[in-house]
């Protein structure tokens, strides 16, 4: 028997909760209508590319493919599929423990989205239908902190036994970072608004107050020793360049070495705020976009610069911040700054890019060495410094332009090589990695001046 799927979207993106639309999902289409009361709200809607004023009460349909059964919004809030992602796993045990065992695949996905498709990164929220929204929305949110214990171990069994009493808060923590990628456990919480004391609550509902969201990040000690170091790091040279980064501290839970980072997708008031990553947005612009690397920087200035529906309030800034990012990427050793660790968010109806997250200089570790994950200005057939300058004339910026920034970047990581090597953390091997691959791109980027 072959049964349509169906459930709704609703947000909490306004003053209080709205029901967005409704999903339906056919054995060859995603099809998703807005509600009438939510077009009258004039709120932002599921994601950039599908904008409420223009789409109106037509249906959205979408193929549905082997790498999107949903529109790319909606399949952003779905872990994604992998024996070892933490999320999923999270997920599928609280299932198994109900006794619901879905097969692979769809049934599976759609399962977690049902369980777990709110609550979670952004500002979309999917429920089974409108009563399991209400619901949730009615439940207060409980703030109680906790001090985060021995009790609180790290493996699932533990996890969930932490949980056991408190059957509401569990399935509210599974809204846990949805968009994550790879095996690295991510959990969402809430710390006191004024910082990191070592006592967490679940993550903020309607009506918090005196809390802050925040996501904690727990080190993989066997295979990426000293990233939390490495990303601090990273985070606190973005924030020396001018970037806007969020909060953060370094914290030790039961041994395991943990970063906690203030989430930039609610306001001061924990309110959600619309949140997109790129990766979203192209594969919602573009169905032969199939993965977080399908595209190039070139291609991201160029939607910037001419998409028929704004990407972002002011292109030209955007256009400098993308420019921006990839130099500093290429000079700490990110490597890794796909269309995953890319959003857009809405603050004060702007549409720019986010705080920066994620600029971890994965290059440290040799299965992630690589000097970027997508092309620009056609590297490999030109040299680095040939590549940078047609990229940034790709943009639209002069060679001067890059040359300044170049020099910032230079500036700014001057002493970057001896602050990795004070990390505690990072064996001796990564470290020296790091440090002598930015060493070479450094030297690379001081002789740009020398192109015509
Ligand atoms: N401070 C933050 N506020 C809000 N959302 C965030 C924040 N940091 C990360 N995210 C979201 O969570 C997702 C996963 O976080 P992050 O990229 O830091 O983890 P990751 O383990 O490196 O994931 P991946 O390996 O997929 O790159 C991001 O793609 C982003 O959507
Ligand atoms: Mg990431």
């Amino acid at each position: 028997m072959k049964t349509d799927r169906e459930a709704v979207i609703w947000t909490r993106i306004g003053m209080r909760p709205v029901k967005m639309g409704r999903i339906y999902v056919t054995d060859s289409e995603c099809r998703v209508t807005y509600s009438e009361d939510f077009l009258n709200t004039g709120l932002p809607g599921i994601g950039i590319l599908y904008p409420p004023e223009i789409i109106q009460q037509t249906t959205v349909v979408r193929p549905r493919t082997e790498f999107f059964d949903l529109l790319p919004p909606i399949q952003s809030l779905i872990p994604p599929r992998g024996e070892k992602n933490f999320q999923r796993q999270l997920v599928l045990a609280y299932l198994a423990r109900k006794g619901i065992v879905p097969s692979r695949g769809i049934d599976a996905d759609w399962e977690i989205l049902m369980m777990a498709g709110h609550g979670g990164i952004g500002h979309l929220d999917v429920f089974r239908d409108d009563d399991k929204a209400i619901e949730w929305y009615e439940v207060p949110a409980k703030h109680t902190l906790f001090e985060i214990s021995d009790k609180f171990g790290f493996s699932l069994k533990e996890f969930l036994t932490w949980f056991d009493d408190d059957a509401a808060g569990f399935i509210q923590i599974m809204g846990a970072t949805p968009t994550v990628g790879g095996a690295i456990p991510k959990l969402l919480m809430t710390i006191p608004e004024t910082g990191w004391t070592g006592r967490v609550g679940l993550p903020s509902k309607i009506g918090a107050h005196g809390v802050t969201d925040v996501i904690l990040k727990f080190e993989q000690t066997r295979s990426y020793p000293g990233i939390i170091e490495l990303e601090a790091l990273a985070l606190d040279i973005h924030e020396e360049a001018g970037f806007e980064v969020p909060r953060r501290w370094k914290a030790v839970i039961n041994g395991i070495p943990t970063f906690v980072i203030e989430r930039f997708d609610r306001d001061g008031n924990c309110n959600p705020l619309f949140t997109e990553t790129l990766y979203s947005i192209f594969a919602s612009g573009d169905n032969t976009v199939t993965n977080p690397y399908s595209t190039t920087y070139d291609a991201i200035g160029r939607a910037i610069d001419r998409s028929p529906i704004d990407l972002v309030t002011d292109r030209k800034s955007a256009k400098q911040y993308l420019l921006k990012r990839l130099l500093f990427a290429l000079a700490t050793g990110n490597g890794d700054m796909h269309l995953e660790n890319l959003s857009i968010i809405n603050r004060g109806n702007t549409l720019a890019f986010s705080p920066v997250y994620d600029p971890t200089p994965m290059r440290a570790y040799s299965i992630h060495n690589m000097l970027t994950p997508m092309p620009f200005g056609q590297y490999g057939e030109v040299p680095l410094g040939e590549a940078l300058l047609r990229f940034t004339r790709n943009l639209g910026f002069r060679k001067n332009y890059l040359l300044d920034l170049i020099d910032d970047v230079l500036s700014v990581t001057r002493d970057y090589a001896d602050r990795v090597r004070a990390l505690k953390s990072l064996p001796d091997r990564n470290r020296e990695n790091i440090v002598s691959i930015v060493e070479s791109i450094k030297s690379e980027l001081s002789a740009c001046s020398k192109i015509t």
